[in-house]
């Protein structure tokens, strides 16, 4: 049995338009359901918190700011501001400080750096321009205190840092409604709304999903290559800074490749430009068009103050077998008495609904739900209908094989992984088929968003990589393994390290069936366990591929890299290159007493489109160590070019 259907205004349509806050995945993030995909990089955020609505509230801000914009601090109005602080989902903005009295010039790397050196263990940072102060949050209240103890009065380059507790920022969707009434007070409100909705949904949603959806895919690339130009043009000045026995090399390859610090290949294009993403986390919420209960995209930021809800079916990112689960999860909720989440109120209960599907035709659904104060049996009645519908019902044409209730309401920790997931129906996992090889993948695990290219984005890395029968390769962030996996059959050892234990789960059953021994994986985070793997390595022969989230590595791998003789040649995969750049000058910049071993020098890079449609991309960087007495295989290979 599952519940009939309530009459609702939008029976008669068809549904549609969806809008999403997240598209461009923006590869490399660690907590599958939550932001891999943001649109808006927050560079400054150490750790995502991810709930839906709620991550954009969290954005650290001068607290004086909700004084101009949200009245005194006392009054209901300003209460109602910072009403999503009392909610029970988890933000860090309780948690926060205002750190006073900064060197001037220091930019987020550096504090981050300097808190992690004292083990202090920030959520976020955030930093104004050229001032000297700085929000910081952390996950909780034991590890604010600390941190609040220990830099009140600490010298920083000369400066005596002082520290006090900061306020939460204000709900930016209460903000922007408050100042629209008073900038709007003088206008009709007809003329306004007339203006808002200048253009269709679909484009609207189009605008904020897939932004270069206008544009032709042969420009996209273009652009795409340019900026990875530009990345490599800045890692040339600031390699030139910070290792000037590098400067005579470097000359010449500033001469030979316009600027940049090694040669750049053509961008690799997507096999597939619409219809690639495997995944995609739809919110569920009010229809931009007034319809109640809709999954899709928003059409907003809730930073930007708006939360309507547009459905998928014009996405053309989106696979048609996606599209269809909506669909049909959409007439489900509809048919529930439960009403939409609201990132607003914190009341109702639908909130998210994140859809994977394979090109196995396999399909796993997880449908996040707030249960407010519903009773144990009304929960239970809820997914028996579930399952009844997806099973035996209308739901099941919609194609799902793995369907997970996500119980999101009395979170306090910000792991997305502590959610309780419930399995309702199907298979646990869902399986892909990649470069001729199985994947397992588990509702918590990374998988590339784009099956297509990221074949391609393997394949060059295997390429480069030189690998033989005596390498041993380090594959560091490995999610479910298929880097390490697929390179196994050319070399001796693969050794994989990623903290997410689903996902090594998932790659420990991967290599078994897959038929591949030579293969063992750690968990744990890099920065912990990357030194411990590499002191039980004897081979001399060790390649690294390192694939982490948007942040890039922590340092301390990168110290350690450096430090291991035997590992002479790295291929880095970055989704954001702009923000593993720090990694790159650290892989490259002179030996210290803090940089020991001797330095890499990047020797070619390329970009492969994971991501048409949108301004993203992959960036694949070849570092080898540099070794004055042999010549490395880059003077080799210009040798052969030479014909010397
Ligand atoms: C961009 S994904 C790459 C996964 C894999 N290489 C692939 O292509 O599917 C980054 C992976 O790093 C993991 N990760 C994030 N931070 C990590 C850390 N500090 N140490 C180890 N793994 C981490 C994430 O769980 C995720 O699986």
């Amino acid at each position: 049995m599952y519940y009939s259907r309530l009459p609702h205004p939008s029976d008669n349509s068809t549904i549609i338009r969806a809008n999403m806050t997240d598209v461009g995945e923006i590869p490399g993030d660690v907590s599958p359901y939550l932001k891999e995909k943001a649109l808006d990089i927050k560079e400054d955020v150490i750790d995502e918190e991810k709930a839906i609505g709620q991550e954009d509230v969290t954005e650290a801000v001068n607290p004086d700011e909700t004084k101009a914009c949200g009245g005194e601090a006392g009054s209901s109005e300003a209460n109602n501001l910072y009403r999503y602080v009392q909610a029970d989902l988890f933000t860090s903005e309780i948690f926060k400080v205002e750190i006073q009295n900064l060197p001037k010039f220091i930019g987020f790397n550096d504090l981050k750096k300097f808190l992690e050196k004292h083990r202090l263990n920030p959520h976020k940072i955030k930093l104004f321009g050229k001032q000297t102060f700085a929000f910081v949050t952390f996950k909780n209240e034991e590890e604010r205190d600390k941190a609040m103890k220990m830099v009140h009065g600490m010298q920083w380059k000369g400066r005596t840092l002082s520290v006090r507790l900061a306020k939460p920022k204000a709900d930016p969707i209460l903000r922007k409604r408050g100042r629209d009434e008073v900038e709007g007070a003088g206008q009709p409100p007809l003329k306004r709304e007339a203006e808002e909705d200048k253009e269709p949904l679909s484009v609207q949603i189009a605008n904020v999903v897939t932004p270069l959806w206008n544009v032709p895919y042969e420009e996209q690339l273009r652009r795409k290559q340019q900026e990875v130009d530009g990345v490599l043009q800045r890692l040339a000045r600031e390699i030139g800074n910070t290792n000037k026995a590098m400067l005579p090399w470097l000359f010449v390859q500033k001469e030979k490749y316009d600027r940049k610090c090694c040669p750049l290949d053509d961008i690799r294009p997507s096999p597939s430009q619409t219809e690639y993403r495997n995944k995609c986390e739809f919110v569920i919420g009010i229809g931009a068009n007034g319809e109640e209960k809709t999954i899709g995209f928003r059409l907003g930021k809730y930073k930007g103050g708006s939360c309507a809800v547009v459905g998928p079916s014009d996405s053309i990112h989106v696979t048609t077998e996606a599209k269809k689960l909506v669909s049909e999860f959409q007439k489900f909720i509809r048919t529930t008495p439960y009403s939409v989440y609201s990132p607003e109120t914190y009341e109702g209960h639908w909130k998210q609904l994140t859809v994977r599907t394979t090109r196995t035709k396999e399909a796993m659904a997880m449908v996040f739900f707030n249960p407010q104060k519903l009773e144990e049996n009304e929960l239970n009645a809820l997914k028996s209908s579930m399952r009844e519908y997806f099973t035996e019902g209308v739901g099941k044409e919609s194609g799902v094989t793995a369907l997970y209730f996500v119980s999101e309401g009395q979170r306090q920790s910000s792991n997305p992984e502590d959610l309780p997931c419930e399995l309702i129906t199907g298979d646990p996992c869902i399986r892909e088929e990649m470069l001729g090889l199985q994947f397992r993948i588990s509702p918590h695990s990374f998988f590339q968003v784009n099956t297509g290219a990221a074949e391609v984005l393997y394949s060059v890395v295997g390429e480069w990589a030189q690998l033989d029968k005596d390498s041993t390769v380090l594959d560091v962030c490995c999610g479910t393994g298929t880097i390490g996996i697929s390179l196994a059959t050319r070399v001796k050892k693969v050794i994989g390290i990623e903290m997410c234990q689903d996902a090594v789960n998932d790659a420990k059953v991967n290599a078994l069936i897959n038929g591949l021994s030579n293969i063992e994986f750690h968990c744990g985070k890099a920065e912990d366990v990357f030194q411990m793997v590499l002191n039980a390595v004897v081979s001399s022969s060790v390649t690294a591929i390192v694939d982490p989230p948007r942040a890039g590595l922590h340092s301390k791998v990168i110290l350690a890299i450096r430090r291991a003789e035997n590992l002479k040649r790295l291929v880095y995969v970055a989704c954001n290159a702009k923000a593993a750049m720090n990694n790159f000058i650290d892989l490259c910049r002179s030996p210290s007493n803090r940089v020991r071993g001797a330095p890499f020098r990047p020797v070619r890079a390329v970009a492969v489109d994971l991501f048409p449609q949108t301004m993203h991309c992959e960036m694949l960087l070849l570092f080898e160590r540099v070794d004055y007495t042999s010549k490395s295989a880059s003077d080799k290979q210009e040798d052969v070019t030479k014909g010397t």
